[in-house]
């Protein structure tokens, strides 16, 4: 028998209620210290009728930070401010995870702590600008290339970011490994010119990212650690001459690891099917993203394409999107100007759809998000 969107599943330890997941997404609201503040716990909740929600990409040490108003998950600050957006989930009956996000080369010193640095496999400078307070778009900087020892402080940062996690009351974490970041920047040759074990063969270059999932999942249990790609994905200068066999081969070295997911976003590669190159080689859980309204997810689970689907841009508008999706009520549109703005605006002042509307046949969503959208 097919699954439903609607039904209930297990992601490794976490229990999903049903299989609609809010995708991760930089919202640029953090406070000082980059804190969450009172607007993450009243986003997030309202959005709690997702059956995980994937937090936005957090810094696991203030060396990976890379946009301006991004959250870290370092501080005890930090920790005990994530506490009061996972209650807040909590109190919904919602799952949450947090994702890691350390951006590597993809920064400017311009948004990050004085004593932060610019670190990643190999002092090759992305080309491409980012955004930074007070600065408006600047180039991304040359990054300092990691010593051998250095690149252990990093593996136990990431290491030590999932432990704060779980003591912040997520249900687990993912690691960003897409988007060009760090972990991504190790596994390609573009950004990758090591000749030390972590780069130079392939195998090598797979080596931080199956380390860094081992540390993590050594700490807090394989089935609360889960991985995100996108094969093919060339966003913030980079390039894949073969990203069936990168990614092929990566999942086939974690397969031993057993992590609770797989979060894969569509290539943007059309001659590329991620989406069946995911199961071929990972044997667990399957998230996909990229493009879904609330017909084609159904159809991905229903088919086992997918085991769930995650949705981003879609939850920005409709906080109470499963609620929509299940009633077939129709889907409001986001406001672009307001998608990495601080305060309110554009964050927590979309309303759920109201309760004394009939309920409707499924309708087509009021705006289609194509694939291969925003990103970071
Ligand atoms: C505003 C915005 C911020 C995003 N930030 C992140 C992020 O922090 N981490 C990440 O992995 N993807 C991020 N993404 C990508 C989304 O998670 C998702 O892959 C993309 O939007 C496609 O899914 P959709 O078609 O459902 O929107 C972001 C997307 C948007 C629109």
């Amino acid at each position: 028998m097919s699954a439903s969107l609607f039904e209930p599943m297990q992601l490794g330890d976490i229990a999903l209620a049903n299989r609609i997941v809010m995708a991760p997404m930089t919202r640029g609201r953090a406070g000082a210290g980059d804190l969450p503040t009172d607007l993450h716990e009243t986003y997030y909740a309202q959005r709690a009728g997702a059956g995980l929600i994937v937090a936005e990409g957090t810094y696991p040490s203030r060396h990976g930070k890379g946009y301006c108003r991004t959250p870290g998950i370092e501080s005890p600050a930090q920790i005990d401010a994530w506490r009061g957006v996972t209650r807040a989930v909590r109190r919904q009956g919602g799952a949450m995870v947090l994702q890691l996000m350390h951006v590597g080369r993809a920064a400017t010193r311009h948004n990050k702590a004085a004593d932060a640095q610019t670190v990643a496999p190999s002092a090759i400078r992305a080309r491409g600008t980012i955004y930074a307070d007070g600065h408006g778009l600047v180039e991304m900087e040359t990054p300092h290339a990691l010593a051998g020892h250095e690149i252990a402080a990093v593996i136990a940062e990431y290491r030590q970011a999932a432990v704060n996690a779980v003591a912040a009351g997520f249900d687990g974490v993912e690691l960003h490994c897409s988007s060009g970041y760090l972990p991504m920047q190790f596994l390609l040759a573009c950004a990758n010119q090591r000749t030390d074990g972590y780069g130079g063969s392939l195998t090598a270059r797979l080596r931080f990212v199956v380390e860094t999932l081992e540390a993590m999942a050594e700490a807090i249990g394989a089935g609360c650690v889960g991985l995100r790609i996108c094969p093919g994905n060339p966003y913030n200068d980079m390039h894949d001459d073969d990203p069936a066999v990168t990614y092929g081969a990566l999942l086939d070295a974690i397969a031993p690891l057993g992590l609770a997911y797989l979060h894969v976003s569509r290539s943007p590669d059309p001659a590329l099917d991620a989406f069946a190159l995911a199961r071929r080689h990972f044997g667990g859980a399957i998230l996909v993203n990229d493009g879904f309204d609330g017909a084609s997810a159904g159809r991905a689970v229903a088919s086992g394409v997918g085991d769930a689907v995650s949705f981003a841009r879609h939850f920005i508008a409709n906080p109470d999107l499963p609620a929509r999706l299940r009633r077939g009520a129709p889907l409001a549109a986001f406001d672009r100007a307001l998608l990495y703005t601080p305060g309110e605006r554009g964050y927590t002042d979309y309303p759920a759809y109201p309760a004394d509307v009939a309920d409707v046949e499924p309708t087509a969503p009021g705006q289609t998000v194509a694939p291969g959208g925003l990103q970071s």
